[in-house]
């Protein structure tokens, strides 16, 4: 007796593990993202050292405070740059955190002389390119499709290919935007 209730409890469990697995199996198919959104801008195959910034800024640290993109990247008229933040937003935490720090202390002498931090470039479309974020923002493109998952990052580095003509083409393609020449160059 004891034995075969054993058994049944044994056979129960082993359906509702089969059963959790299933079902947590599904729950992943349908959280996944659809094949081509994964691949819409391809990743940088070429080495991609993050250049040498003039502060040891972290997107990795600051984002898990909870501050948002555009708190520092805004896109004014007409659309084409999201811009890099003025000293005043870095020193509305900074005239107190970490305010020891030899790199804090240099944030701050920039902030005094009211000189812009003169950030290295990561990403850049060739000049004569026409680009903007402006129409891309509009269509609900995400910041992350071109420049990968920023909150992980310590050092901004140029993680995809989305600069190169491949990559603009392949993702109008997909997404039956215009892929006529004269969209990405005027004469
Ligand atoms: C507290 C301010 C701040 C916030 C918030 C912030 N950034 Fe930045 N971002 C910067 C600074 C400063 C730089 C320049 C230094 C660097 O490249 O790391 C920068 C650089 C970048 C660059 C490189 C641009 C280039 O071509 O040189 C990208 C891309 C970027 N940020 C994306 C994002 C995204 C996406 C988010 C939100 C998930 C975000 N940032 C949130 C301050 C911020
Ligand atoms: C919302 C508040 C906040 C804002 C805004 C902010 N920071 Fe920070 N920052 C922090 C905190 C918190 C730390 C972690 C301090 C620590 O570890 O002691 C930090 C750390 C840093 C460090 C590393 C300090 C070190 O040497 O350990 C640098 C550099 C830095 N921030 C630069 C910036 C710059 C540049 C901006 C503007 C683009 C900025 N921060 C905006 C809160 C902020
Ligand atoms: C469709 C792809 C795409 C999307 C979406 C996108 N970017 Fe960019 N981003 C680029 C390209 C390409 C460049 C280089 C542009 C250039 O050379 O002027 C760039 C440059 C930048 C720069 C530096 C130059 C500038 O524009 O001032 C920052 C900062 C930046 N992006 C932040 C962001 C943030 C934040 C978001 C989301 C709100 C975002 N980007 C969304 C493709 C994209
Ligand atoms: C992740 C997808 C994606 C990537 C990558 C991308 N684009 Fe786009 N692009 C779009 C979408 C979507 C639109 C909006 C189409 C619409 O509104 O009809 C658009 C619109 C545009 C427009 C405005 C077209 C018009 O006149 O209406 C230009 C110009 C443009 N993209 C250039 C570029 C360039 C240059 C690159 C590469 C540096 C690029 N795009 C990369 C998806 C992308
Ligand atoms: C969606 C945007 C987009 C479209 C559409 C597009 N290109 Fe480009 N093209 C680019 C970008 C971005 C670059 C720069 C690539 C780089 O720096 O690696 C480029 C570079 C080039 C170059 C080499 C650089 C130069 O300007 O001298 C040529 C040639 C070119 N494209 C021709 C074409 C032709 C022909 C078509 C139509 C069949 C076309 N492109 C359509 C975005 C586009």
């Amino acid at each position: 007796m004891g034995t075969r209730k054993g058994m049944l409890l044994v056979i129960l469990g082993q359906a509702l593990v089969a059963f959790l697995f299933i079902d947590a199996r599904l729950a992943a198919q349908q959280m996944a993202p659809p094949q081509a959104a994964k691949s819409m801008v391809p990743e940088n195959p070429s080495e991609h050292p993050a250049p040498v910034q003039p502060l040891p800024y972290s997107h990795k640290r600051h984002l898990a405070l909870g501050l948002e993109c555009k708190m520092c990247h805004t896109n004014p008229e007409p659309g084409k740059l999201m811009t890099f933040p003025d000293t005043t937003k870095c020193m509305q935490c900074h005239v107190a955190v970490a305010r020891d720090k030899p790199s804090i202390k240099k944030l701050a002498e920039y902030a005094k002389s009211k000189q812009m931090i003169p950030w290295v470039r990561v990403y850049t479309v060739l000049p004569g390119v026409a680009w903007t974020h402006g129409a891309h923002l509009n269509a609900g493109v995400k910041c992350e499709t071109c420049h990968g998952q920023v909150r992980e990052m310590d050092t901004m580095a140029e993680v995809t290919s989305v600069t190169t003509m491949y990559a603009c083409l392949n993702c109008h393609e997909m997404n039956h935007a215009k892929s006529a020449c004269d969209t990405c160059h005027k004469h």
